[in-house]
């Protein structure tokens, strides 16, 4: 008999899993949430998915202002992924509190702000503005970006130097009570001191990778595909990289990580939990099929019954070497 059946379930033979967990303080249904920049605001993907069932939802990366972001083209295929220059279009963290959150009320699933900023004092406005209405418009946490590729001031500049890191996500910590993921970049040396560096800062818990940077070039014009030249690389090219880097980082600090980059389906978040994952992020695969994380959700489940599993959080971190 199949051990995931409705019947046996019912027969009592075996329970259903909890797929439960906590991370940096807020409770999550199961651990599986919307990678920032490939979920709008939640509300784009409600006529698709219950957004009850997500574990929770990571908005796509708010500023102060509103930003326009790049010129076009910023967005192209690469084989197994994609390159993206979007360079943080959104509409401004008061545009976000007067009509973005709003709607995502009517849902019991915790909402997560990824937040941006070109420098430090711009990050720590923001997560004043958000603790101020957290409460009101149910802001869950911060995931703090310090690994945007495509922004010219900002972004990446904070998270690839391990003193940056520390001192932006320390000034973070100092301005608000909201839980804090710091949001780590693949395109370093050595992530591991990045990462110590943002656990010693205060971050509640760490979430990697972001895009790599890359390129892609038009041979007949000889242009770059695009505008802006360089792009950030995700899907399911780069989750060896991500992969790797989140086991990296799961040895190396003692807070919670969340995974990210190029999963596409149950089996490979599986892979990201079992190397040291509490949680996972689904990107770029949310544009291939809109269902992707409901998929993924249940497939966990039923990997937990098929091998009499009791609690995800056994399978964290459970690499055999
Ligand atoms: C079009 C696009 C927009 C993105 N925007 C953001 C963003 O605003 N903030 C952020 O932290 N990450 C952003 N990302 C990075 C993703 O959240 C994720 O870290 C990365 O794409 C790797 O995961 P994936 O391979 O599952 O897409 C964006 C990615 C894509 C493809």
């Amino acid at each position: 008999m199949d051990p995931s059946s409705e019947e046996v379930r019912w027969s009592g033979m075996i329970d259903k899993p909890n797929l439960e967990v906590e991370i940096a303080g807020i409770k999550l249904k199961n651990p599986v949430m919307t990678a920032s920049g490939t979920f709008g605001y939640g509300e784009e993907f409600s006529p698709f998915i219950d957004l009850d069932k997500l574990g929770a939802m990571v908005l796509k990366g708010i500023t102060l202002k509103p930003k326009m972001g790049n010129p076009p083209p910023r967005v192209i295929e690469t084989p197994s992924g994609m390159l993206n220059s979007i360079g943080l279009q959104n509409v401004g963290v008061e545009m976000l509190i007067k009509e973005k959150l709003p709607y995502l009320q009517k849902f019991n699933t915790p909402v997560i702000i990824n937040i941006s900023g070109d420098t430090i004092e711009e990050y720590i406005e923001l997560a004043r503005r958000l603790g101020e209405v957290s409460k009101e418009m149910g802001v869950a946490g911060l995931e703090v970006n310090i690994s945007c590729p495509n922004v010219k001031k900002g972004g990446m500049v904070w998270g690839t130097d391990a003193k940056a890191t520390y001192k932006i996500i320390n000034s973070i910590r100092k301005a608000t009570s909201l839980p804090l993921i710091a949001k780590l970049t693949p395109n370093v040396t050595d992530i591991k001191t990045i990462a110590q560096a943002a656990e010693e800062a205060g971050a509640d818990a760490l979430s990697l990778i972001n895009t790599l940077v890359g390129m892609a070039i038009d041979i007949d014009s000889r242009k770059p595909k695009l505008a802006n030249i360089s792009g950030g690389l995700s899907g399911p090219a780069v989750k060896p990289v991500a992969l790797w880097l989140v086991w990296q980082v799961f040895q190396t600090v003692n807070i919670p990580v969340i995974g990210i980059g190029g999963i596409i389906k149950v089996e490979d978040a599986l892979e990201f939990i079992i190397a040291g994952a509490r949680v996972i992020e689904v990107g770029t695969a949310n544009f291939v099929n809109t269902r992707v994380t409901i998929e993924i959700i249940e497939g966990i489940e039923k990997y937990l019954t098929e091998n009499n599993i009791k609690d995800v959080s056994e399978l964290v971190g459970s690499m055999k070497i």
